[in-house]
């Protein structure tokens, strides 16, 4: 059934701070040639020491906020995906809802780990369409610089820091805009591929939470699950490949994103890349991309758009969007990456 819930605004917020491959040649055995050629990364966002999910998050919620021409004040929902909360309580949700001022919102975090934005938004979309909510802000934000094993070459070099958020509101009837179709996916029995211990471990030593990887055996699930996620929605939704203006997959590996691609049978051409200057940045992915998608040009009222995301768990999904169009005002509109840098409005 396809859900009245459209996005109308996106934003998004990189930390300052970049660390190219060069700087990692210092730090690890490793040399550019060998990320560039085996993950497409040339360079990721790092937080600075004062900055966390929360106001990374409240950030690219405000820049949100300013494309959707609404008020902090009107939002009744807010739903963070996340796998790097500030803390374990409250949920990063909720410093955002303070942090930008709104009021009126409940507020609560969804963890999916890579899939945590689609998850995220799926709940969302789902409220509005219910009625249970008219105006609701989905953020994706992670701070992973705070769970990498710095010293294992094998991960490091893979994630960055930041945070998307777009604004989703009721489409009216027979305007355009919706969630033609959404398939979400996971496997638990697959967490030791990709996982973090935290301090709730039942191992109590384990108190420090880093992100623990099978490269390999990850890789492959990746390609295959978003496939036949893309695969399976764009069939619910009654779709091919060819019906679809843009795909935003979850940037963790560019060599991920061409086989995906490849496999759905869509050029490159349609298919949204960021990763060689983002990372990985898990949850924050694909609204980034978005916002980025958005100030490049990329989107237009009327476009269909597929998301696919990936994650540890392993958790999986897409979602097929009809895309309502998003008013960028002056303050905002520059070329493509613009937006993610420019001052909150
Ligand atoms: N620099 C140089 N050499 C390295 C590095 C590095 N940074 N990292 C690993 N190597 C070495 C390994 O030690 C290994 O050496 P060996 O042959 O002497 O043992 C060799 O390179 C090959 O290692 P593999 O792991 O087999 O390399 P692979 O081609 O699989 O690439 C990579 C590794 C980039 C991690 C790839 O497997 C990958 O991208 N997997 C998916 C990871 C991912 O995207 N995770 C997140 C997805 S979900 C989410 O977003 C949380």
């Amino acid at each position: 059934m396809r859900l009245a819930a459209r996005i109308t605004g996106v934003g998004a917020y990189l930390p300052d701070r970049i660390l190219t491959n060069a700087d990692f040649e210092r730090m690890v055995e490793t040399d550019d040639a060998w990320i560039v050629e085996r993950t497409g990364i040339r360079e990721r966002h790092i937080a600075a020491g004062h900055e966390t999910t929360s106001t990374m998050g409240a950030e690219a919620a405000r820049r949100a906020l300013v494309t959707a021409g609404i008020e902090a004040t009107d939002l009744d929902l807010i739903v963070t995906g996340t796998c790097t909360p500030d803390g374990l309580f409250p949920a990063a949700a909720t410093l955002i809802q303070h942090q930008i001022g709104a009021t009126h919102a409940g507020t609560f975090d969804v963890n999916a780990a890579c899939t945590g934005f689609l998850s995220a938004f799926s709940v969302a979309t789902n409220f509005i369409a219910a009625g249970q909510a008219e105006r609701a802000l989905v953020v994706g934000a992670e701070t992973l610089s705070r769970i990498v094993d710095w010293t294992d070459r094998g991960t490091c070099v893979l994630f960055g820091d930041g945070a998307g958020a777009v604004v989703v509101e009721r489409a009216p009837e027979g305007e355009r805009g919706g969630v033609d179709a959404m398939v979400l996916r996971a496997d638990g029995a697959q967490a030791p591929l990709l996982y973090s211990q935290g301090p709730c471990s039942a191992d109590a030593l384990s108190h420090e939470a880093k992100i623990i990887m099978d490269g390999r055996n990850v890789f492959r699930h990746a390609v295959t699950a978003m496939a036949d996620a893309s695969s399976e929605a764009l069939r619910r939704a009654g779709l091919t490949a060819d019906d679809l203006a843009l795909a935003v997959p979850h940037q963790a590996n560019l060599r991920i994103i061409t086989a995906v691609a490849d496999r759905l049978g869509m050029p490159m051409e349609r298919v949204f890349v960021n990763v060689d200057r983002t990372g990985n940045t898990s949850s924050a992915t694909i609204p980034i991309a978005l916002a980025e998608a958005v100030a490049g040009g990329r989107l237009a009222a009327g476009d269909r758009v597929l998301l696919t995301a990936f994650g540890g768990g392993l958790t999986w999904g897409a979602l097929v969007l009809e895309w309502a169009g998003v008013r960028v005002p002056a303050a905002v509109r520059m070329p493509t990456g613009a937006l993610v840098a420019s001052p909150s409005a």
